[in-house]
């Protein structure tokens, strides 16, 4: 359901299902085999390290960086064991987001909740993924933060990779989304293009109509 070079936005309300579904895309969650496909390949009793061998990164909710470690070690741990060839290296993310290069010697915890998501970002990159999981990435912090990282998106895209977007925010998701789908209680109820898709259609999908 997700092709080369797309961006697809996964929205819902608080407790739709939109991380579970990001983690058994990951490999965090056990699956049955079949449940995910990449590539048409059965990927989905694999453990998160082999699916992110494969190319899939998440961007987890809440962001989860190692307090302990710096911005820099932080990022660092997102190609471990894993040099990939690729776009994306502690320069080119230094270049996307330059504000990490001023901080790479400090703790991850010091900084601002927006900086902290571009480590998060930032450390599924260093993978060179060609899919990017980001789940609320834009959760808890101010309009201007968010656009800034928003910002990011076209160069990630250009870098290849495809991208998911998990936002409660309908607005933010119809703007950067080829496709939405909508879930609700652990199930899609809505799926298509943001030109073809009506306001009220997305409320009914998002909170549900009840007769
Ligand atoms: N398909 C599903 N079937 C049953 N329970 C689910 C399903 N998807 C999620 N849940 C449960 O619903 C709760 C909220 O899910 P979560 O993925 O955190 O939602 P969201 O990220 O949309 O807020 C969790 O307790 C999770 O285990
Ligand atoms: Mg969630």
């Amino acid at each position: 359901m997700l092709e080369a070079g797309e961006t697809i936005a996964v929205i819902g309300a608080n407790g739709a299902g939109k991380s579970t579904l990001m983690r058994s895309i990951a490999g965090v969650v056990a699956n049955e085999a079949g449940q995910v496909l990449f590539d048409g390949e059965p990927i989905g009793a694999l453990p998160a390290a082999k699916v992110m061998a494969r190319g899939i990164a998440m961007v987890p909710e809440g962001r989860r960086l190692f307090p302990s470690l710096s911005v820099e070690e932080n990022l660092l741990i997102g190609c471990y064991g894993r040099q990939v060839e690729g776009a994306w290296s502690l320069d080119a993310i230094y270049d996307l987001f330059p504000i990490l290069k001023e901080r790479r010697a400090s703790p991850g915890t010091a900084l601002s909740g927006g900086q902290q998501q571009m480590v998060a970002i930032g450390r599924a990159l260093m993978s060179n993924p060609r899919v990017l999981l980001c789940d609320e990435i834009s959760l808890g912090l101010a309009p201007v933060v968010i656009r800034d990282i928003y910002a990011a998106l076209p160069r990630i895209k250009a870098s290849g990779a495809s991208v998911v977007v998990v936002e409660q925010d309908i607005g933010q998701a119809l703007k950067v989304a080829d496709r939405v789908y909508c879930m609700m209680e652990g199930r899609v109820t809505l799926e298509g293009e943001p030109s073809g898709l009506t306001r009220e259609a997305i409320h009914a999908a998002y909170f549900g109509v009840h007769a």
